[in-house]
């Protein structure tokens, strides 16, 4: 006891000890980091975004959508009875910077690939009123109307890749016609495509055939989110929360 009262009169002293229990409890947690080959536990299906999927991820975070709608759903039961499995650190993996978010004004988007048909993503995102008539969400009519920018796409593959995205030579050399082909099913790269991107959904996604919109890309980007894991398996392992 007595020695405990000197250690807190004495301010010097004090403070040297508390940063020794600090420091033991930030090694704790830093030291592993340097030896973990990955923190994030790898799951089947993730693969790197499409060209067109990530020219979308582009739009949705140049447009702020981050700012209404979070894509991260927490294991509590009424999100996972709403959104669907619970959001897994692998599914953000390929994510630069990661689209969380922390704000909810409108829903989670995480699993909003399939839920509803290009038509309504069109309809809803030129006019959310159109479809949802109370609706507070703003209109980007002008995504419609507005040609995707391409000519860089191998260049964000590449950025990608210097932070990690494992994009390969082939990836970033064919971008371009990987983009184009997404959204043409008569397109002669689809089967090269369907081997460097499993699971892309190839079609027209804003009705316009004419023209590569940005809104083509936002609704790639849309319909891929949470489809690219299957959560059949994981509820056989019984990690699903019902
Ligand atoms: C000011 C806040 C706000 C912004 C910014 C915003 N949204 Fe929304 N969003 C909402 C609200 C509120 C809803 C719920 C009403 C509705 O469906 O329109 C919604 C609904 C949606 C839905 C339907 C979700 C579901 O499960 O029914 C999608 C998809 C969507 N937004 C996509 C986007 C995209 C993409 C952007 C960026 C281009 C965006 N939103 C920007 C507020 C916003």
């Amino acid at each position: 006891m007595i020695k405990h009262a000197t250690l807190e009169k004495n301010s010097i002293l004090l403070t040297v000890f508390v940063l020794i229990v600090v420091s033991i409890g930030g090694i704790v947690e830093l030291a592993p980091l340097f030896y973990l080959e990955s923190t994030i536990e790898e799951v089947e299906g993730m693969r790197p975004y499409t060209p067109l999927e990530l020219a979308g991820r582009g739009i949705y975070i140049r447009e702020g959508c981050y700012n209404c709608h979070s894509q991260m759903i927490r294991p509590l039961r009424d999100e996972h009875e709403r959104y669907g499995h619970y959001s897994l650190a692998a599914e953000s993996m390929y994510d630069h910077p990661f689209q969380w978010g922390s704000k909810r004004t409108g829903p989670d988007l995480a699993r909003i690939g399939g839920r509803y048909s290009d038509e309504w993503h069109a309809a809803h995102m030129i006019d959310p009123r159109a479809v949802v008539p109370e609706s507070v969400m703003p209109g980007y009519p002008f995504l419609a109307t507005t040609a995707l920018k391409t000519d860089d796409i191998a260049d964000h593959l590449t950025a990608n890749r210097m932070v990690g995205v494992p994009y390969t030579d082939d990836m970033i050399a064919n971008a371009a016609a990987d983009l184009a082909a997404q959204v043409d099913r008569d397109s002669d790269d689809l089967d090269a495509l369907a081997e460097r991107y499993p699971k892309t959904q190839v079609r027209d996604f804003d009705g316009n055939p004419e023209m590569i919109s940005e809104l083509d890309a936002l609704i790639a980007y849309m319909q891929m989110l949470g489809t690219l894991v299957d959560f059949s398996s994981f509820k056989a392992e019984g990690q699903n929360l019902r």
